[in-house]
């Protein structure tokens, strides 16, 4: 048992840092937390930050604006920020922030909030 017990520590400790999924969070939950202080909770550009802004965080809900964008660009944007991609600073880079992976799913998921 002695020797069986550190076996069975060891295995979960694996397994709760392999996971990777554990720790990923979903699309909805990173908006909430990282996006919608300036976009809003419900991507209409109208956080609470917004109205201090110099430049109005872009609608995610208009997909006139939207479909002007591609993934690419979105994908660059969200992860380097708008002083990347000619746009304003105050877009900030979240590339350190949210895995590559969590930047594709927000990019679905901003395709979802256009319904484009
Ligand atoms: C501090 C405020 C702020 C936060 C936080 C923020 N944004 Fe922005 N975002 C802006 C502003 C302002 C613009 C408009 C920039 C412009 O048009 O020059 C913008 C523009 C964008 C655009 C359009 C870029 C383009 O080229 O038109 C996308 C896409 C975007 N943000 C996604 C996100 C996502 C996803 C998050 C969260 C991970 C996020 N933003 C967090 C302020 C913010």
């Amino acid at each position: 048992m002695k020797r069986i017990f550190p076996f069975f520590i060891a295995v979960s400790i694996v397994m709760t840092f392999s996971g990777g999924s554990a720790f990923a969070a979903s699309a909805d939950e990173n908006y909430k937390w990282y996006c919608a202080q300036c976009h809003g909770s419900g991507g209409k550009g109208d956080g609470i930050n917004s109205k201090d802004l110099p430049v109005t965080p872009r609608n995610h809900t208009n997909p006139a604006d939207m479909k002007k964008l591609t993934d690419g660009d979105i994908e660059n944007v969200i992860k380097q920020g708008g002083a990347a991609t000619s746009k304003s600073t105050t877009m900030p880079p979240f590339g350190s922030t949210i895995t590559g992976d969590e930047i594709k799913e927000m990019v679905k998921y901003l395709h979802k909030l256009c319904n484009c």
